[in-house]
């Protein structure tokens, strides 16, 4: 079967309320497209549960700072419609800018605490420009259900709050980071780094390795957990960190001990070059 492309709400709108007629379950996996095998295994999960998958393709300037990377980032819908295919996906919203956002467009979703620091702090408005566009996806698509990928941690949060603070119903399912061989997280923006980039930026998990064997260990001090994930970072001069914590796996506060029942990730975002990378590891005694 062809995939089915669907460019406006209305349509979508439409062939989602007739689906639901028919009392088939929807998943949405909300992209931004240039599609790799991390976004393939949410698809492969949502078809695993549900009927009907629809996955979107959007570019969302809202979620873009001035100055970051809107106009470069990457693009290749074949290739996209080709990964939703293998991994079993027969619906893709593309909308226009212009469809998601016409002139007259003037409303905003703000969320509170949990969207104010890491990301947050560096991104200002990053987290209004998410919750604004996967308001819109999830009002076109209808989904019972959607589908993020992990290496986005804070992004989660900032859904499954929105979601449960305006009432959506939708459950939220986060799986987790699919990494290449060397175990570099997959992101859509890896294309940017040259392979020396590449193998520098291996740092991030090595750091995050070993804030997790710390925790495994039995250290809950959140300073040493983080100075010791420093130290592993400055053998690499070229990254520039811009925040490396321990956080509450729940609220992303920081108390200065964890408690041995404590759900913990370790987050970690800088340059590498023009290159800005984010990666994150979680602990749970459970
Ligand atoms: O994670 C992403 O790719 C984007 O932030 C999302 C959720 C598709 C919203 O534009």
């Amino acid at each position: 079967m062809s995939l089915n492309v669907i460019q406006s709400i209305s349509d979508m709108q439409s062939i989602s309320n007739a689906l639901r007629k028919e009392g088939k379950s929807i998943a949405c996996v909300p992209t931004m497209g240039y599609l790799h095998e991390g976004h393939a295994s949410l698809i492969r999960e949502a078809v695993k549960h549900h009927d009907i998958v629809i996955t979107t393709i959007f570019i969302n300037p809202l979620q873009f700072g001035p100055k970051e990377d809107f106009e470069r980032y990457p693009r290749d819908t074949e290739r996209d419609i080709a990964i939703i295919l293998a991994a079993g996906g027969k619906y893709v919203f593309i909308p226009s800018i212009y469809e998601m956002y016409p002139p007259e467009f003037q409303t905003t979703i703000s969320i509170g605490n949990i969207s104010k620091s890491f990301e947050g702090l560096y991104r200002p408005g990053h987290f209004e420009g998410v919750a604004t566009v996967v308001a819109k996806l999830f009002a076109a698509t209808k989904p019972d259900a959607a589908y993020f990928g992990q290496k986005d941690y804070q992004q989660t949060l900032v859904i499954k709050q929105m979601v449960k603070d305006l009432n959506m119903g939708i459950d939220i399912q986060v799986i987790p980071t699919l990494r290449e061989s060397s175990g570099l997280a997959m992101s859509s923006r890896n294309v940017y780094l040259s392979p020396k980039e590449k193998k520098s930026a291996l740092v991030l998990q090595s750091a995050l390795q070993t804030g997790l064997s710390l925790i495994r260990d039995g250290n809950r001090r959140r300073i040493s957990i983080e100075e010791s994930m420093k130290d592993i970072l400055a053998g690499c001069p070229e990254f520039e960190i811009q925040y490396c914590n321990a956080a509450l796996g729940d609220t992303l506060e920081m108390p200065d001990e964890f408690s041995e029942t404590d759900q913990i990730v370790l987050l970690i975002a800088g340059f590498l070059g023009k290159t800005r990378l984010i990666d994150n590891m979680t602990w749970s005694s459970k």
